[in-house]
């Protein structure tokens, strides 16, 4: 897996992204701190701001095979993102996505970037699928992946998106 890939976006803001580590648990407690009710709701579903010392176990104690996460970092090495993926039980080659940007770094290209990264980590070990749920109001995560899907996809079509009946937007994106 590779170690670490920097994302310059200005000469005084660069982030380093690279596998998360057992020793992220701060960071990522820090980073859900830094981010507005609204961000903490897309990506829980609630307002929640104390992970647990299970989730942040959870979290951060993975194996990159079937649970691939990384983080972003910024040159100030204060966290602002992070991206996982963790295999279905059921469809091996299957696996739900969530993804956090603290708010300040939002719309840099960075969750984009640890999207690539993400999917290409995935893909090595035999997953081609992503799927998830998102509030339907979330149209930057929309955004996102027909972003992914204009930029990697040779076929059109290998993102769906499906409309649930409790105000979500559930999705399968093909990553090969
Ligand atoms: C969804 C999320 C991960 C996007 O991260 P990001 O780093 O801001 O995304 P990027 O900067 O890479 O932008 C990707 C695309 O999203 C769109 N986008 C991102 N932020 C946007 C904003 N504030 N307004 C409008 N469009 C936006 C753009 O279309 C962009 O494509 P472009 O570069 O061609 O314009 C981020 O908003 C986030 O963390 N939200 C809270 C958690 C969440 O919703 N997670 C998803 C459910 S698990």
């Amino acid at each position: 897996m590779q170690n670490s890939i920097t994302l310059l976006i200005m000469d005084n803001l660069s982030f380093s992204i690279r596998p998360i580590r057992p020793d992220d648990k701060d960071s990522l407690q820090l980073a859900l701190n830094q981010m507005t009710s609204q961000s903490r709701r897309s990506r829980f579903f609630s307002g929640r701001i104390l992970l647990s010392a299970q989730e942040l176990a959870y979290f951060t104690e993975v194996d990159q095979v079937n649970h691939i996460a990384f983080v972003a970092i910024t040159n100030e090495l204060l966290p602002a993102g992070s991206i996982r993926c963790v295999r279905s039980p059921d469809r091996a080659n299957y696996a739900e996505l969530a993804i956090t940007i603290v708010d300040k770094y939002h719309h840099l290209g960075l969750g984009f970037r640890m999207f690539q990264i993400l999917a290409t980590a995935a893909i090595a070990q035999n997953i081609n699928y992503f799927f998830g749920d998102f509030q339907n109001s979330n149209t930057q995560m929309l955004k996102l992946l027909e972003k992914y899907n204009r930029s990697h996809l040779q076929e059109k079509g290998q993102l769906v998106v499906r409309h649930t009946s409790d105000g979500f937007l559930s999705f399968e994106i093909s990553l090969t």
